[in-house]
């Protein structure tokens, strides 16, 4: 099969995580022999440095032309006063808009192996199996009227929180869809005791379960579903939810897995016409300037990310399954880094990277 992949690696750890998933992805060209063809783009604050803007027209283009998309992280300190919409991080959202991935699917697991890197109790993080589907293209993120206006005590800002109707169906659907795959339960997340937009949604929420009578619907208060998640995990299966909540939901899913470096992500579409997804893949940790060019960011987010592309955007569910298996692996050996607390001296990103490799053989 032929594979073309755009890659982005972005800002701070960015480069030498992607690195590693590439090289994954290379090594599982060569043993399963397909045609692995890379190109490089730039997006965030590589971009910027480069180019001035966060996402060149070119790296777009690219982004279009291929069949999946793998970034590294986007985000730098030195651009902290800019304006959001002169940030890094803008380049991010406008790829995921140009791309209409509009549902990001971020898989919380915890694998026995790092139940002792979570600061909770073995109890209540064992058997931790969540899908976070999180709305990706809508929301406070995109939402007009915004920015910020007037002066002195009367200065003013604004986002705004909208959805359409056809964007909540289409994410809730997708979630559906998963959750009758998995173990068939649907929490879907929202703040309807105060926000209309939770309104609809919970209303358009409710009335899709007809469609889906063999998966259990349950609906949670934002605050609340913050607390149960840390209370009872192992309670959970798919969780839908809007851009921002399922942002913050998300990181907080870090520590039921152990360390923010475990979580990968997919963030998909409508499907092509031949059942393939033209995803972006990407890391759910940021770009963490303190640890980058160290040798010491944890490459497993993104070689995970790499490994759901293997499966969304290319059906090659085999190959995805030897990455996951691999990863698994390697966690029991304990030649992982830092973050995941090994008992003896940690690995470097590319030993983990090198470790992977050689499990899949
Ligand atoms: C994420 C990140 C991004 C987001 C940032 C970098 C724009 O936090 O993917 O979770 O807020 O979506
Ligand atoms: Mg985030």
């Amino acid at each position: 099969m032929e594979l073309r992949i755009l890659v982005l690696p972005g800002d701070g750890i960015g480069p030498e995580v992607t690195r590693e998933a590439v090289r994954v992805l290379h090594h599982v060209a060569e043993k399963w022999t397909h045609s692995l063809y890379v190109r490089k783009g730039l997006l965030g604050g590589a971009a910027i440095r480069a180019t001035g803007g966060p996402l060149p027209e070119a790296t777009r283009e690219l982004a279009l032309a291929s069949d999946a998309t793998l970034l590294g992280a986007v985000g730098s300190p030195e651009y902290d006063d800019l304006p959001p919409s002169e940030r890094p991080e803008k380049g991010l959202l406008g790829l995921r808009k140009a791309l209409d991935v509009y549902a990001n699917l971020r898989p919380v697991y915890c694998y026995e192996s790092l139940i002792e890197s979570s600061p909770l109790k073995n109890e209540i993080v064992r058997g931790t199996d969540i899908l976070i589907v999180r709305e990706l293209t809508g929301g406070l993120y995109f939402g007009q009227p915004r920015g910020i206006e007037g002066t002195g005590g009367g200065e003013r800002a604004v986002n705004s929180m909208v959805y359409t109707r056809s964007e909540i169906e289409r994410v809730c659907r997708m979630a559906f869809e998963l959750a009758r795959k998995r173990r068939g339960k649907l929490t879907s997340v929202d703040k309807a005791n105060v926000l209309e937009n939770s309104q609809l949604w919970r209303r358009i929420v409710t009335a899709l379960a007809a469609d889906f009578p063999d998966v259990e619907l349950e609906h949670m208060l934002v605050d609340n579903c913050a607390m149960q998640l840390l209370l009872r995990p192992t309670d959970f299966d798919v969780v839908v939810t809007e851009n921002l909540f399922g942002d913050i939901l998300s990181d907080e899913g870090s520590v039921l897995a152990g360390s923010i470096g475990m979580l990968p992500s997919a963030s998909v579409g409508n499907q092509l016409p031949n059942g393939a997804w033209r995803g972006l893949f990407e890391p759910v940790h940021g770009s963490a300037p303190d640890i980058a060019g160290q040798g010491k960011a944890n490459p497993l987010a993104a070689i995970g990310s790499a490994a759901a592309m293997l499966n969304y955007s290319f059906g090659l569910t085999e190959e995805a399954s030897a990455v996951e298996s691999a990863i698994s692996q390697v966690l029991l050996s304990g030649r992982v880094t830092a973050d995941l607390k090994p008992p003896g001296a940690p690995a470097s990103t590319e030993e983990v990277g090198s470790a992977v490799c050689e499990a899949i053989g």
